[in-house]
């Protein structure tokens, strides 16, 4: 009976994808044409994620999905339509908005993904659909349909913040690439992913957000057994207009120059700090101390000992010493 309803509902958000494509073929919002070509997005990428268009009225959609027979109660459910207060009306949840139907890991429609062309329209820059017996926002990633065997044949997961970010990766060439629905990486959004690759590069935008976002995934990543490495953009920048300014081979320098995890926060930490202080030696030493935990191989844990006495300014033996002091004393 469940599954019953999952199949039924799975075919609701096909004709709402069906209906958001159609608009956006036939060009009936000629501003969202536009807008995908001023972005740069071309016919095969907007064709390979079936980009959609909304209608600027109040109920098109519904309307519509209600005379092919879906009832009222589907279209409340999925979030596709929402009921007014005033008249008890269905309108339609999207509208006057570039549409991305986001696929989970086995291919069915189980959400939708709406940009309103003008930012400063609606409270709202991005618009998801609710949380659904379809979609738990916390556990899917945009683009994974598209990206898995791509991960698998890389064995490694670009993760990227945004949907542009991942249609402009998919342009360039880059096809391993998914993004969370939000910031940081959720434990079951990495756990997915884990069944592909252990090898993760984060790609977050280039801000401060962007930054805390990197710090907690890494976190999260590597707390569940996944190696990390970051892949660091210019101030301000994110992946879709680093790759419109640089291309796509630095792009990949970029990738290949990523520090590890470790590496990142290491750099992070000893930004600004004064390491002729023993004082903030032994506090950020202290902080750095509990990856050693994390380390699976004694090959992996020589090397990170190296790269905390490297960033730190201390010698190994130093490292070492003080790992296992706190290993024995449970500090
Ligand atoms: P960004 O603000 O970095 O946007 O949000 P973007 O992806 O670069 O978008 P463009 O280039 O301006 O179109 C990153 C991601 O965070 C989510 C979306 O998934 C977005 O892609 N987000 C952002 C929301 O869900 N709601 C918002 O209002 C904003
Ligand atoms: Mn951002
Ligand atoms: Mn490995
Ligand atoms: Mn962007
Ligand atoms: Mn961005």
């Amino acid at each position: 009976k469940a599954l019953q309803e999952r199949n039924r509902l799975r075919a609701v958000n096909e004709k709402a994808l069906a209906f958001y494509r159609q608009a956006l073929v036939a060009n009936r919002v000629p501003v969202i044409r536009q807008y995908l070509t001023a972005r740069g997005v071309p016919a095969e990428i907007e064709e390979k994620f079936e980009l959609g268009a909304c209608l600027p009225g109040w109920d098109h959609m519904t309307r519509a999905l209600m005379q092919q027979g879906v009832s009222t109660d589907d279209l409340l459910t999925l979030g596709l339509s929402g009921r007014s207060r005033k008249t008890g009306q269905l309108y339609d949840r999207f509208r006057d908005r570039l549409i991305f139907p986001i696929r989970n890991g086995s291919g069915h429609v189980v959400a939708f993904g709406g940009r309103i062309l003008d930012p400063d329209a609606a409270p709202q820059k991005y618009l998801n659909s609710p949380e659904t017996p379809l979609f738990h926002k916390g556990s899917e990633l945009y683009g994974l349909y598209a990206a898995k065997d791509a991960i698998r044949k890389a064995d490694q997961v670009i993760i990227v913040e945004g949907y542009m970010d991942v249609l402009a990766c998919h342009k360039w060439g880059v096809q391993n690439v998914v993004a969370p629905l939000g910031t940081a990486l959720t434990d079951e959004q990495i756990k997915r992913l884990l069944r592909y690759t252990y090898h993760f590069t984060t790609a977050f935008d280039g801000d401060g957000a962007g930054i805390r976002a990197t710090l907690k995934s890494l976190d999260r990543i590597e707390a569940l057994g996944g190696h990390v490495r970051v892949l660091q953009l210019p101030e301000g920048q994110d992946p879709d207009e680093f790759l419109q300014a640089e291309g796509v081979e630095a792009f990949y320098s970029r990738i290949g120059e990523a520090p590890e995890g470790l590496a990142f926060r290491l750099k992070l930490m000893t930004k600004d700090a004064d390491l002729s202080r023993i004082e903030t030696q032994m506090g950020l030493l202290e902080k750095s101390l509990p990856t050693l935990d994390l380390c699976k191989t004694p090959a992996e844990k020589d090397h990170a000992i190296r790269l905390i006495a490297n960033f730190l300014d201390l010698s190994e033996q130093v490292v070492t010493d003080e790992y296992k002091y706190r290993m024995r004393y449970g500090r």
